[in-house]
């Protein structure tokens, strides 16, 4: 099986956890279950989940407890994508392979969907408290998904994103924007898969590094994709930051300088991963595959 194989397979997996706590269709509000399920059944790559629970396995972790929040944390990503989408922000038409949302079912429900999507992760996540006696540790959970995904992390970065866009940036800027965008939600994974599985503070802050460091190196492949990637491969269009004049890592130092550092984030994030592993882990093929990926 080839990486991407591999990953694939195991996105199933997290798919037959997850897709399950999806709403049902029903109702006469159905219109907006049906927006969610689209978002939601598209055929995202699950990195998130597949990061929290890797960690989650890796300190120890074997109950229930972790499979509301992978649901939470995919949830969460992919309202961000609905809203990243929207014409007032980066106005594309195609993810994941289809029609964004707001394409098919029109500005408000989108909109709506992924104010949804948000709301319906905290309602999930905190049925966590059901499958665990450790209640400190799931209230650390929640604390850590709501810091990430809010004005402090995710949001913090897309705002910084939009509203630099066609401004020069420098390089501290540039990887301030990386860091909440996109890596605080990949902290929040693997923070959390942590700290549910009962690790200690400071086990939480050495995942919080490293998994800075795979964020940073994901969001810097993502606009490498940008310019050297197929429509066809990644499901979304190309050309997306170009065309909104954003300033990236790729724009401000080429192609191979970026290659380069993807690479080092990289190799740096599974050298300081190898003190909690062995090194045949899924995890850290994982993490090389962000580097090899081609969608
Ligand atoms: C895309 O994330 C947006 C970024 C933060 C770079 P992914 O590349 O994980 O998107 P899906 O979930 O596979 O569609
Ligand atoms: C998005 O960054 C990060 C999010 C928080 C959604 P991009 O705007 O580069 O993501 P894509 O390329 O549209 O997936
Ligand atoms: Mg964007
Ligand atoms: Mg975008
Ligand atoms: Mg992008």
């Amino acid at each position: 099986m080839t990486m991407r194989e591999e990953v694939a397979a195991r996105a199933k997996e997290v798919d037959k956890i997850i897709m399950p706590m999806m709403p049902d269709i029903i109702g006469p509000q159905k219109t907006i279950y049906e927006v969610m399920e689209y978002t939601m059944s598209a055929g995202g790559k699950r990195i998130r989940p597949l990061l929290m629970w890797e960690t989650y396995k890796m300190f120890g972790g074997t109950s229930k407890v972790i499979e509301p929040f992978m649901a939470a944390i995919e949830m969460i990503h992919t309202y961000s994508l609905i809203h990243d989408d929207l014409p007032c922000m980066d106005n594309d038409d195609y993810r994941r392979g289809k029609k964004t949302a707001h394409v098919v079912y029109g500005e408000a429900m989108a909109l709506l969907a992924g104010d949804a999507l948000l709301n319906f992760a905290f309602e999930t996540a905190a049925k966590a408290f059901n499958y665990t006696d450790h209640l400190q540790d799931a209230a650390k959970a929640m604390q850590i998904l709501g810091q990430k995904a809010g004005v402090f992390g995710m949001i913090g970065g897309q705002v910084v994103d939009i509203e630099m866009e066609g401004k020069p940036l420098t390089m501290e800027l540039v990887e301030f924007i990386d860091r909440k965008k996109t890596a605080s939600l990949i902290e929040a994974s693997m923070m959390i898969g942590a700290a549910l599985a009962g690790a200690g503070d400071g086990e939480i802050q050495m995942m919080k590094r490293i998994s800075r460091k795979i964020g940073m190196a994901f969001q810097i492949q993502d606009d490498i994709l940008d310019v050297i990637g197929t429509e066809e491969e990644l499901g979304k269009p190309v050309g997306s930051d170009a065309k909104n004049n954003k300033t990236t890592y790729v724009s401000l130092t080429g192609i191979e300088n970026a290659q380069a550092e993807v690479k080092r984030l990289c190799e740096e994030a599974k050298q300081q991963l190898e003190l909690f592993i062995g090194e045949d882990d899924f995890i850290m093929d994982l993490i090389t595959y962000l580097i090899d990926r081609k969608n």
